[in-house]
């Protein structure tokens, strides 16, 4: 705790903080009181705007250490040796709600990780589902919209929720995904984290491989049913926040076992799914997940605003071993979270004690702007300079794509042998146990007796029905019991 006198911003010390300053015994205040002013002032720009997705969340400092060698690979040097340690940040959310939405909502989770190397910050912005809604950035706000409050009745509402899904069947895997009982976890500590897109690796050889990462749970999984999530919902919002951060202070550390699935480069092009498309998986038969490391958390933040607040995450923070593939979705989001950095936190977020590498320092000639702290100095800005300084360095972090043809083009996702909307979607209802498939029925048709319009719920309903005949037989008879 800090002692002594308190003092202005300015540091000059305070008199009295419990009396404003008036014109005689009664009279008004006057505009010399300068503590008051700087109080009411501050306070009101204590808020930073929201992230217009992933508001809520909850963050924590930890270790993440190689258990297996995934040289052949990368050539990430924080990857480079078997008991090798990196400083990780973690910061879990949910999606739609807004900052004070309760955390025991039926949502995806977001999983983004900074991994603080030697060769800058790596940040892996993932969820804990292995695949996502839609397959292309262009969809993305339209989407949100319709998670998010209506423009005219100011709530959330099924009828947008359901449209949407039901005009975009690409999104039945995520939904069945999302109403089945992975829907609600118990906890961020009891749920498996995914990067979800496919990522470029390659080594030092310079060969690529295309790889999907998994951080499976230690805790084991578990959830929470519709009715339990919406008691804990109301008793108490901040559950998720409070489970992660009394967790760590007992000294009972959550951590990650992770894994990879890798695709030698060369298969991607005959791969029976598009291998870049989001809303499919790799099936483990095809590309078995490979173990090589272990994430724990250990360290909760000591103030909430600027560690989870103002931190920032980008897909595009890559290191030199590590890159993008081709994935549509991920190539929006390389340009979507550096600009909502720049709005919601500012030019100099990077700058900040979370943000900035903990393992090296960035060296770059961008200069000033809001809140610069002047660290460069007096050192010249520009490059190539006759004065020393940081330069480039020749080598880029990823390999080039090759096998990219054809004219310029608002083209579909290119679809491969077995690639359809439902496949998936009606192989993971398949692979579902009878109970499971009972909740999943019961927590669909009790969403969809909410839309007040019949031909979006038949059309939602014959997305399932695409995705394995009985699933959508089921949730027929389940809507129409509950809707008359
Ligand atoms: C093209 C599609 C997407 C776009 C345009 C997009 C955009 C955004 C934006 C603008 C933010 C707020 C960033 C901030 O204010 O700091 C955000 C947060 C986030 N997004 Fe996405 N997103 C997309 C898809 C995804 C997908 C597919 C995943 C997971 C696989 C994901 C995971 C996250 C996570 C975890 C956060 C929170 C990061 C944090 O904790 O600060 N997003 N997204």
């Amino acid at each position: 705790m800090t002692q002594g006198p308190l003092t202005t911003e300015a540091g000059a010390p305070v008199a009295d903080n419990q009396n404003s300053e008036t014109a005689g015994v009664g009279g008004p205040v006057l505009l010399q009181d300068q503590l008051l002013l700087e109080k009411l002032a501050h306070f009101n720009r204590e808020r930073i705007p929201e992230r217009v997705v992933h508001a809520r969340g909850a963050g924590a400092y930890g270790t993440f250490t190689v258990t297996g060698d995934v040289t052949p690979y990368t050539r990430a040097a924080f990857l480079s040796a078997v008991g090798k340690e990196t400083e990780v940040f973690l910061r879990f959310s949910t999606v739609a709600g807004n900052l004070g939405a309760a955390d025991a909502v039926r949502d995806p989770r977001g999983f983004a990780l900074k991994f603080y190397t030697e060769e800058g910050n790596y940040d892996l912005v993932g969820n804990n589902t292995p695949v996502f809604f839609i397959r292309d950035a262009i969809k993305f706000p339209d989407f949100i919209h319709t998670q998010k409050r209506d423009p005219y009745t100011g709530s959330t509402e099924p009828d947008n929720v359901w449209d949407f899904w039901s005009l975009s069947p690409e999104s039945t895997h995520q939904v069945t995904w999302l109403f089945g009982d992975r829907g609600i976890p118990a906890s961020y500590r009891h749920m498996d984290g995914f990067g979800s897109h496919t990522y470029q690796w390659n080594n030092a050889e310079g060969e690529a491989f295309w790889v999907k990462y998994h951080f499976k749970t230690d805790q084991g999984i578990r959830n929470l049913t519709a009715e339990e999530a919406d008691v804990l919902a109301g008793k108490d919002p901040d559950s998720h926040q409070r489970d992660l951060r009394e967790a760590i202070e007992r000294g009972e550390f959550p951590s990650w076992t992770v894994g990879v699935q890798i695709m030698p480069a060369a298969d991607a092009a005959t791969y029976r799914f598009n291998p870049f498309d989001l809303t499919k998986v790799w099936p483990h038969a095809d590309y078995p997940v490979i173990e090589f490391g272990k994430l724990e958390l250990n360290r909760n933040p000591r103030n909430v605003f600027a560690e989870v607040e103002q931190s920032i995450f980008s897909p595009a923070h890559f290191v030199p071993g590590i890159g993008p593939s081709p994935d549509k979705m991920l190539q929006g989001r390389l340009f979507a979270y550096g600009d909502a950095h720049r709005y919601r936190v500012g030019i100099n977020a990077d700058h900040l004690p979370v943000n900035r590498p903990h393992a090296t320092e960035a060296h770059t000639h961008s200069r000033d702007g809001h809140l610069y702290d002047g660290r460069h100095g007096g050192e010249k800005n520009y490059e190539p300079n006759s004065f020393g300084g940081p330069y480039q360095t020749g080598r880029a972090l990823w390999q080039p794509f090759d096998a990219v043809t054809g004219g310029t083009g608002t083209h579909p996702t290119p679809r491969h042998a077995e690639d359809d909307d439902f496949v998936q979607a009606g192989n993971l209802y398949r692979l579902m146990r009878e109970d499971e498939k009972e909740r999943l029925v019961a927590n669909l048709s009790g969403a969809l007796a909410g839309v007040s319009r019949d031909d979006i719920v038949e059309r939602a309903v014959e997305n399932f029905r695409r995705a394995d005949d009985d699933f959508g037989k089921r949730l027929e008879a389940a809507v129409q019991a509950l809707r008359g």
